[in-house]
């Protein structure tokens, strides 16, 4: 039961902007990718999705023994896999409350209840989907529709971008109760600002330039790369000093 990308190569208007990953995610695990701006962090969450702004141009995606590498996204959604974007579009005529509705009649909404308390959702349900939303309110939204899937895989693009302290921890509280569900989790992260309030992450990955240049456990990673920036710290990471 895992993800596995295999030397997974992705392009962009025909430029390669991850070139060469491998990554291996298993059930109920937490992976996390950091790195900084452009280094290809959502481009590399698209091309897991499926997305078709991406094209992968090299090596393979495995998701539970099945290469679905060339699988539409909208398949790849029925096997389980979600992606909360890092900008969710606003669409307006569509209240979060109807999109919730054809979540829990498609996937039925056990938790919907306890779900709309922890990511303090109730508020804005009636209001058009992420149109006007403050920051924290579009990351929560985006994490309750990404929730109500219930999915095999998350990903998670920047949850912790652009939101305020109590947003952050409820947006933790939500990501801890899908990893006990037994949910893979993949998230990107630039600010760092959620790995704090994560009790179990189990590795880091450190993405630049489209490679992943450095894996270990967040106690190794995390205070060498947000006290000393990603370039110095990886000279320390690599180096061993
Ligand atoms: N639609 C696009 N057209 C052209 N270049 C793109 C497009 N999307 C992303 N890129 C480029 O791909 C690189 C990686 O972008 P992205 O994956 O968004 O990085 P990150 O999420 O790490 O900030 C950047 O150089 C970006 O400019
Ligand atoms: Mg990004």
């Amino acid at each position: 039961m895992t993800l596995e990308l295999v030397n997974l190569r992705v392009c962009v208007e025909d430029r390669e902007v991850i070139k060469g990953v491998s990554l291996r995610v298993e059930r109920g695990e937490v992976h996390v990718v950091v790195g900084p701006n452009g280094s290809g962090k959502s481009t590399l969450l698209s091309a897991i999705m499926g997305l078709r702004k991406v094209k992968v141009c090299g090596g393979s995606i495995i998701f539970e023994g099945r290469d679905i590498t060339d699988m539409p996204s909208y398949e790849r959604a029925k096997l389980g896999i979600a992606l909360a974007h890092q900008n969710p579009p606003e669409i307006k005529g569509v209240r979060l409350l109807d999109v919730m509705n054809a979540m829990a009649k498609k996937y039925g909404c056990s938790d919907c209840t306890s779900l709309t308390k922890t990511l303090l959702v109730d508020s804005f349900l009636s209001r058009n989907l992420f149109v006007g939303f403050s920051g924290g309110e579009k990351k929560r939204a985006e994490l309750f529709l990404l929730m109500l899937q219930n999915p095999e895989l998350a990903l998670l693009d920047e949850p912790d971008s652009g939101v305020d302290v109590e947003s952050i921890g409820m947006l933790a509280r939500a990501i801890e109760s899908l990893r006990n569900r037994g949910t893979r989790i993949i998230l990107v992260t630039h600010t760092g600002a959620i790995m704090e309030k994560l009790s179990r992450i189990n590795k880091v990955h450190v993405l630049i330039d489209g490679r992943i240049v450095y894996s270990d456990s967040p106690d190794v990673v995390l205070p060498v790369i947000f006290k000393l920036g990603f370039k110095k710290g990886l000279e320390v990471l690599v180096g061993g000093v």
